[in-house]
Formats: structure tokens, sequence, C-alpha cells
């Protein structure tokens, strides 16, 4: 399936529109002798870091190995796009480390997870394509499906047989075709049945494009997301048709996205991905940053443990509040959990939602409420993080269900 995107970039060479990164490179390797005339740092304050802004000028830099020396160093600002003066190393660093951490040939960066997907999905999709997206997919994935107007079938959520019954009847109609899902589900928490998508995706020659803003950081050996996991568990299966996007404004805990894929695909959207090509690189500081908390995440099998315990924790508190079935909650007490980092608590009346919201705050504790349109059923959306103790999620849990009862 590599094909597609080589044609595409073979076009592209032959009206001379490719962007190749050689030059990029060049200029990488030569960065300390060349002068910039085609930034758009005007005042200079791009190349401002923490050595520059504290005036940290006694110590000789130059000669020095020490890696929070070379921190200091790192530029906040970036100066331009990707294309033009915007890449620094710290870019082909990150890409490089999130490439491995996620067994892809290549990865591209953009400035968010919203960026990534609205970029990726508007460039790789044409009017001859189609699309078959889960119902509850991310509003970026939606929005990037307006940008082309592009030809979209909806399976109902996690409902692979639909999805089969759809793709069957209206694959042959069309030249590519793409499966767009999450593997965390970022509203409900629960988790894509990736087997079933992956058979149906090699069966019918389709993309399977699969969002992991919520799954990686926490599923897999080094932390590296739910596809991971599922390749560890499945070793043999190859995966030539995935496309995995992530965002690093999760368990990354900082911001922007990045997809990964085959070298071509990835070659493809540094040329035509307008979210990449027309907006302001990421500052190379955060790309530094992301590349040591991904280290973090990787030899961080203690923090996932921590994670897991943590649901398991909150998952057992919540049963037992349900199993007690007390008189002045019943009827109002729909909670859910799959597993991962996220519990919700659905309400039909958005006003009560709210209410329990403001309860909590007034004890303590921030829990918000997302209503309609974000979801059909409102709800409060808690997320369990490593970094809580089994202390803060019993006094939590104590102020829930006071501030359920009437
Ligand atoms: C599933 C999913 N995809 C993409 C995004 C967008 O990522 P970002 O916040 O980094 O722009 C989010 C964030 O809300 C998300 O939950």
């Amino acid at each position: 399936m590599d094909r597609i995107f080589q044609d595409k970039i073979q076009n592209l060479k032959k009206q001379n529109l490719y962007r190749d990164q050689n030059s990029i490179n060049e200029r990488l390797s030569r960065q300390k002798e060349l002068i910039n005339f085609s930034s758009n740092d005007y005042l200079g304050l791009a190349e401002h870091s923490i050595a520059k802004i504290f005036n940290i000028n006694s110590i000789d830099y130059s000669n020095s190995d020490s890696d929070s020396i070379k921190l200091m160093q790192i530029p906040f600002g970036s100066s331009g796009s990707r294309l033009t003066t915007g890449t620094h190393l710290e870019h082909k660093e990150l890409e490089d480390c999130i490439s491995n951490w996620k067994a892809s040939k290549d990865t591209i960066v953009f400035s968010s997870g919203y960026l990534a997907n609205l970029g990726a999905l508007s460039a790789l999709i044409d009017k001859e394509d189609v699309v078959f997206i889960d119902e509850l997919a991310h509003s970026c994935m939606w929005d990037a499906l307006r940008i082309n107007n592009v030809r979209k079938y909806i399976f109902a959520h996690n409902d692979s047989q639909e999805l089969k019954t759809l793709i069957q009847k209206y694959r042959h109609q069309y030249t590519n075709s793409f499966i767009i899902t999450e593997s965390v589900f970022s509203m409900d928490g629960d988790i894509a049945p990736l087997g079933d998508l992956k058979a149906i995706a090699d069966e019918y020659s389709s993309f399977l494009y699969i969002d992991e803003a919520h799954s990686t950081g926490i599923y897999g050996i080094t932390g590296a997301g739910l596809i991971s996991e599922y390749k560890e568990k499945n070793p043999r299966q190859g995966f030539s048709n995935l496309i995995q996007m992530g965002t690093l404004s999760k368990a990354i805990g900082l911001e922007g996205g990045y997809i990964s894929g085959s070298s071509f695909l990835i070659d493809f959207l540094r040329n035509k991905a307008r979210t990449y090509v027309y907006s302001t690189a990421s500052s190379p500081f955060l790309m530094k940053i992301a590349q040591h908390n991904i280290q973090k995440i990787i030899q961080g099998n203690d923090l996932r443990q921590k994670l897991f315990n943590n649901i398991k924790y909150l998952d057992s508190l919540l049963t037992n509040l349900q199993a007690k079935n007390e008189a002045n909650i019943k009827n109002k007490f729909h909670w859910t959990n799959f597993g991962s980092p996220i519990f919700t608590i659905q309400f039909q009346d958005i006003n009560e939602c709210l209410t329990v919201s403001n309860k909590l705050l007034e004890k303590g504790f921030i829990c918000t409420s997302i209503r309609p349109p974000t979801v059909k059923i409102a709800r409060l959306r808690i997320c369990i993080s490593s970094k809580h103790s089994h202390n803060e999620i019993l006094s939590f849990y104590k102020a829930l269900s006071i501030a359920l009862a009437v």
C-alpha cells in the first residue's frame, strides 16, 4: 500500500514541486557557521534560551558536555516553518525518537494533536477516496474530513460488524480507503477492537488510521501505546497499512502531535500537510523536553504500575458505592470504566452534572463536566493519574458520594 504515496511523491517530483529534506539537513549540519536571512525572528527573541534570558555567561558552554548546560542553550523559538528555517536538530531527534518507540519507519511532528489530525487526514484523503469512521472519533478528525468534503460512512461506536457491512458494500467504489478510529476513546475511556479492525483493513485494502492520544505512554512494555501492545501480543502480524497518530499533550505532558508511518507516507505529509507546511515549527526546547519525557516513560514501568493500581482502586470504590445502592443516589449513578485512566459518571440532567462538579470543587477537587455537543450524554470525566495517592482517591470518592446524594 506504500506504493500509493510513493506514486504521489513521484508526481510531485515530476512537477518540480517536491520538497526534499536535503537542504534542511545540510543547514542543520552547518548551523553554527550560517547566518540566517530567512527567519521570521524580527527582533531576535526566538533565539532566547534559559542561558540567554538569565544572562548566564560565566559558563564556557562550548566545552561543556553537561546535559543541563546544553539544555539551557536550546532556543525557545523555532523562527520559521519546518520547510523554511524552523527545523532544528531537536525536531529531527524527536521524530527519530518517536519512530523508534512506535516501531515506525518515520514520524512527522506538528505543533498540536489537533493540527496533526487536521493536516494529515486532509492531505491523505482525496475526493475519489473513502473513509469509514467510528461515530465517536474526536472532533479534529471530523474537522479534517470536512475540509475536503470527503466521502464518509459512519459506523456505530466500536461496532466492527457494522464497519464490515459498510466496507463490504461501498469500498469497491473508491480508490483508497481509510478506517479511522481512536485506540482509547477520549470521552468514554473505552478501547477499540484493534484485532477486528486490522483484519477488516487487511481484507479490504484499507489504511487503518488510529489516534493514540490517550493510549500513548500507558500501554505496552515501553508505554508506546495500544498498537505497540497489540504488536507485542501478535509479533507475526505485519502492519504495513497502519497510520499512527499521537499527541505530546496527554501522558507526555507537553504540547504537540505527530503521525508515524511508512517513509513514503511521512515524506508525502512533509510536502502536503498544510498545518505542517504553513505553520511555525514547535519550540526546539519543547522538542528536547519531549524526548526527555519519552525516555522517562520508556523506563517508567513503575509509573504505569502505579497508574493501573490507582485505576483498580477507584474502580473498586465505585463498585462498592454502586453495590450499596443507597436509596438517595439510586437511579442517578451510572458510571463506566474500561480499564483505562478515564472514568465517566453520566447524568441525564445536565444541571445535575454541573451541580456535582461544583460541589466537588467546593471540597477541593477538580472534576470537569463534559456536556453536549461534545458528548451525547452529560458526564463527569474522571481521569486517574499515577501521581494520585490512595488517600487522595479515597477523599475524592468520599466527596463524590456526598455530592451525589440529594
Ligand atoms: C483523541 C484526541 N485526539 C486529538 C486531540 C487533540 O490533541 P491536542 O490537544 O494535542 O491538540 C485530543 C485532545 O483533546 C484527543 O483527545
